[in-house]
C-alpha cells in the first residue's frame, strides 16, 4: 500500500516536473523570437514608443500580434531609421534613412518598395481605385489590411459597410456577395482536400488547381474593376466545378471503400459468432446423446 503511494507520488512529480520544463522552454523561444524581430537587441522605437500617448504607442501593440512582427519585419523594415539610437530625433535622422509616416494617398507606393509587396501593389495599380487612391487616399492597402495590426488575409476583412461610403447599397452587395460565394467554394474545396489527404489519396493535381485559383483570387481583390471580378468569377466557377468532381469522386471511392471494409467487419463478426453458435449447439447436443447412451 505504502510503495504504491509512494510511487504515485513520484510519477506526480515526474509530470509536473516535466510540464515545468517545458513551459520554460517554450517561454526561452517565444524571448528568442521576439529578440530576432529586433534584430538581437532592445529596438529603442518599441521601448520608446511603448511610453507616449496613445496615438503613438498604439502602433507598437498592434504591431506585436502582427504578421509582420512574427515574421521578423519591425518598425524599421517600414518606416526606417536607427531602432538602436534611444533619442527621438537622432534616431530618424536623414542618414537614417527615416521615411516617417506616409501620406494616405501614398501607402501604396509605400507598401511596395524594396520588393516587399511587389505583387500586390503591381495588381492594386490596375484598379479603378487606384485613380480614387491618387485623389482622395481611399480605398488604400489600410483600409482593406489595417494598419499595423495586419493578420493573414481572408475575405472577411472586406465589409460591405465599407464600400456604401462610395457606392450604393444594393451594388455594393451584389458585389461583396459574389466574391464571398467565390471564397465559400475554395473553401469548400480546401476542407475536401484535408479529407483526401488525412486519407492518403492523391491531391497534387487538385493541390494546383487550387493555387491557381487561389492566385486569381488574390488578383482580383486587388485589381477589383467590374470586368475583372465577372472574368474571374467565370474561370473559377467552372474550375469549382471540375474540381468538385473531381474530389467528389475521390471522396466517393474513399467512402465506398470505408462500405466495404464495414460490412466485412460486421460480416465476419457475425459469421465468428454463428460458428461459435453452431459449435456451441453441437457440443451440447454431443454431450446430451452421451448421457442418453
Ligand atoms: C526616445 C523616444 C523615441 C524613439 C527612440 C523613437 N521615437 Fe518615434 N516618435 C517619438 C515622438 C515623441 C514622436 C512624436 C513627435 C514627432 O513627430 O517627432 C514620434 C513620432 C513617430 C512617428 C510619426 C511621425 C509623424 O509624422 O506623425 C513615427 C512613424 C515614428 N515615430 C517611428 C519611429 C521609429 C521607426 C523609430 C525607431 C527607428 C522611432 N520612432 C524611435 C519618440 C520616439
Ligand atoms: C508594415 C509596415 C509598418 C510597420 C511594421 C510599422 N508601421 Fe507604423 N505606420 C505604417 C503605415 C502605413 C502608417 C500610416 C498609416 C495611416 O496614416 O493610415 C504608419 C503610421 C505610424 C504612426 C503614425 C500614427 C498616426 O496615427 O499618426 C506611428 C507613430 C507609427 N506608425 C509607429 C510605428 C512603430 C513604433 C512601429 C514599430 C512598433 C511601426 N510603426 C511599425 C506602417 C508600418
Ligand atoms: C478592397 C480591399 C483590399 C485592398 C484595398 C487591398 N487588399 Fe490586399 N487583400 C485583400 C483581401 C480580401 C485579401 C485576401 C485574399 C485571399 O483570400 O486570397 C488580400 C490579400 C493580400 C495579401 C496576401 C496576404 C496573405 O494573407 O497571404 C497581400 C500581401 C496584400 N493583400 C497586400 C495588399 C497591398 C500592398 C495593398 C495596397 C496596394 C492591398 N493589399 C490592398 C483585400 C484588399
Ligand atoms: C473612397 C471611395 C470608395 C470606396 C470606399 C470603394 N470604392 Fe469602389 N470605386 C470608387 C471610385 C471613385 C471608383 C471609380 C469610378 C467608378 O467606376 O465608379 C470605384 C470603382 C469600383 C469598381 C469598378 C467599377 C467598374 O466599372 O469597373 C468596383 C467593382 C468597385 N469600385 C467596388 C468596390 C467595393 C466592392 C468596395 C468595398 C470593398 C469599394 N468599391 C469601395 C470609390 C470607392
Amino acid at each position: 500500500m505504502m510503495n504504491k503511494k509512494k510511487f504515485s507520488f513520484a510519477f506526480a512529480a515526474l509530470v509536473v516536473s516535466l510540464a515545468a520544463a517545458g513551459y520554460v522552454f517554450a517561454q526561452a523561444g517565444a524571448a528568442q523570437r521576439k529578440d530576432d524581430a529586433s534584430g538581437g537587441q532592445k529596438s529603442q522605437c518599441v521601448e520608446c514608443h511603448r511610453g507616449l500617448n496613445p496615438r503613438l504607442s498604439t502602433p507598437v501593440t498592434d504591431w506585436e500580434s502582427s504578421v509582420h512582427a512574427k515574421g521578423g519585419r519591425d518598425c524599421t523594415t517600414c518606416h526606417g531609421g536607427n531602432a538602436s539610437i534611444n533619442d527621438a530625433k537622432r534616431s530618424k535622422g536623414k542618414e537614417n534613412n527615416f521615411r516617417g509616416k506616409p501620406d494616405k494617398k501614398e501607402i501604396a507606393q509605400f507598401c511596395g518598395r524594396d520588393e516587399c509587396h511587389a505583387t500586390a501593389v503591381g495588381q492594386f495599380k490596375r484598379s479603378p481605385h487606384f485613380d480614387t487612391v491618387k485623389r482622395t487616399g481611399e480605398p488604400a492597402c489600410t483600409s482593406c489590411h489595417g494598419k499595423h495590426n495586419i493578420q493573414r488575409s481572408s475575405i472577411n476583412i472586406i465589409h460591405e459597410s465599407f464600400c456604401t461610403n462610395c457606392h450604393k447599397a444594393e451594388y455594393s452587395r451584389e458585389l461583396v456577395s459574389s466574391i464571398k460565394s467565390t471564397q465559400k467554394d475554395i473553401e469548400y474545396i480546401e476542407s475536401t482536400i484535408d479529407f483526401l489527404e488525412k486519407r492518403k489519396a492523391d491531391t497534387r493535381g487538385i493541390g494546383d488547381s487550387l493555387a491557381r485559383i487561389k492566385h486569381l483570387f488574390q488578383q482580383m481583390v486587388h485589381v477589383f474593376s467590374a470586368e475583372e471580378i465577372r472574368f474571374t468569377r467565370k474561370i473559377v466557377e467552372t474550375q469549382t466545378k471540375t474540381l468538385i468532381d473531381d474530389v467528389e469522386l475521390k471522396t466517393g471511392v474513399i467512402r465506398r471503400l470505408d462500405y466495404i471494409y464495414l460490412f466485412t467487419v460486421v460480416f465476419c463478426f457475425i459469421t465468428t459468432l454463428a460458428i461459435a453458435a453452431y459449435t456451441l449447439i453441437m457440443i451440447r447436443r454431443r454431450r446430451r446423446k452421451l448421457r442418453e447412451e
